[in-house]
């Protein structure tokens, strides 16, 4: 044993990710329903598999381009010009990243002054605070209330900016709650980062993830927005592929350097075979993600309706990704109460609101991203569970 050991002062603000600790308790349930986890329960397109073993036939197991191989970016480039009529040079202007989590902690790492000031959304995306932290800069909440859509206000916005404001991360659709902003409101926002002079870094993992008439605008498309905008995505989401770890980065070539240069430094290249499986996921037919979407569609209204029968709970019908984040406040616990009631008394894992920040208390997170079956039997036992305590 190291005398007199601590890990390093930096370390001291951050915290275990809540999710994975009610995980945790969940693998102590042998019949645990674990609804906490954000992955899709799909197989990637088998189209795309055979690609990654491929190209491992073909011996293509040696270090890739620290950027990532060529043709990934290629069609990455032709992808952002035809969603968004975006144009990104596939040389300079492409990252190839593990995963969306490595993007963002880069960004930060790459991007942020110690004392800059970064915007975050509350409830947000776990892994935002700990990388502002780690960057030395200043997580400052803009908060994502119910009353509002789970958007942000742009009065709130517009008061928390300072002059030591560098960097705004916006994420719609939204985890964990499922909140897709408008065009307007995306306008507004693209307005304020343009006149307060901020870099963006727009997390749109969850882009494709969208229902009803909602469209993902991509900030990055409005006026004065490209130069300053680094969009984060991935295939974890969209392909269903969590575990191959592939994401990216769209950026003009100014901000995505500093983001490539710490990435070269931190893992040298994403594993080739994955950014094989990859590239097929895009190139190929795209009614697997068509396909998946209807799906999560079905569990969508299932669990918004069910649980809106459910005294406690107040649900909001959210328009992307597959989370509901319904208000549990009726049931006179506290988020971390409440998701222990319901491990003990359910055998259903969730994720406590505060796990994503303050103005999370009071809500739960849902993933719907399991079977139909499974989150009907789920819900019988929260019904079972809240019914025995009234
Ligand atoms: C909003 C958001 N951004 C980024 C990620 C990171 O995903 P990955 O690193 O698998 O691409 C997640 C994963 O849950 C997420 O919810």
């Amino acid at each position: 044993m190291v005398s007199n050991f601590k890990p390093a002062e930096r370390l001291k603000r951050i915290k275990p990710s809540g999710i994975r600790r009610f995980f945790a308790l969940a693998q102590e349930i042998s019949d645990a329903i674990n609804l906490s986890v954000g992955e899709p329960d799909f197989t990637p397109p088998k189209h795309a598999l055979d690609a990654g073993w491929q190209a491992a036939k073909e011996g293509k197991t040696h270090y890739a381009p620290t950027n990532g191989i060529p043709e990934l970016r290629e069609v990455l480039a032709q992808k952002a010009y035809h969603d968004y009529g975006l144009n990104y040079d596939p040389n300079s202007e492409i990252l190839i990243t593990v995963g969306g989590t490595e993007a963002i902690f880069l960004a930060l790492a790459g991007l942020v002054n110690p004392g800059d000031e970064v915007l975050i959304p509350n409830p947000g995306f776990v892994c935002y605070e700990p990388g502002v932290l780690l960057a030395g800069g200043v997580p400052v909440s803009v908060p994502l209330l119910e009353a509002n859509g789970f958007k942000p206000s742009i009065d709130d916005v517009t008061s928390l900016i300072t002059d030591k404001s560098r960097v705004m991360i916006l994420n719609y659709p939204n985890n964990p709650t499922g909140a897709v902003l408008s065009y307007d409101e995306v306008a507004a926002l693209a307005k304020i980062a343009v006149e307060r002079d901020l870099i963006v870094i727009s997390d749109e993992v969850y882009e494709k993830i969208i229902y009803d008439d909602a469209k993902h605008c991509c900030v990055a498309t409005f006026p004065g927005m490209h130069e300053r905008t680094l969009v984060v995505n991935s295939f974890s989401k969209t392909y269903a592929m969590t575990g191959l770890r592939v994401g990216y980065v769209y950026g003009p070539k100014e901000l995505i350097s500093p983001v490539w240069l710490v990435h070269q430094y931190t893992v040298a290249c994403v594993n080739s075979l994955a950014q094989y499986v990859a590239l097929a996921a895009l190139k190929g037919p795209q009614d697997f993600v068509k396909d998946m979407v209807q799906e999560f569609d079905r569990r969508r209204r299932l669990v918004y309706k069910r649980l809106n029968e459910i005294e406690g709970f107040n649900c909001s019908l959210p328009k992307g990704a597959f989370y509901v984040f319904p208000n549990i406040k009726g049931s006179g616990m506290s988020s971390e109460e409440f998701v222990k009631f319901l491990v003990r008394e359910a055998h259903v894992t969730t994720v406590p609101g505060p796990a994503f920040g303050s103005y999370g208390e009071g809500y739960v997170r849902i993933s719907y991203a399991a079977a139909y079956e499974q989150l009907e039997e789920a819900l019988n036992r929260i019904e079972k569970a809240v019914k025995r305590l009234i």
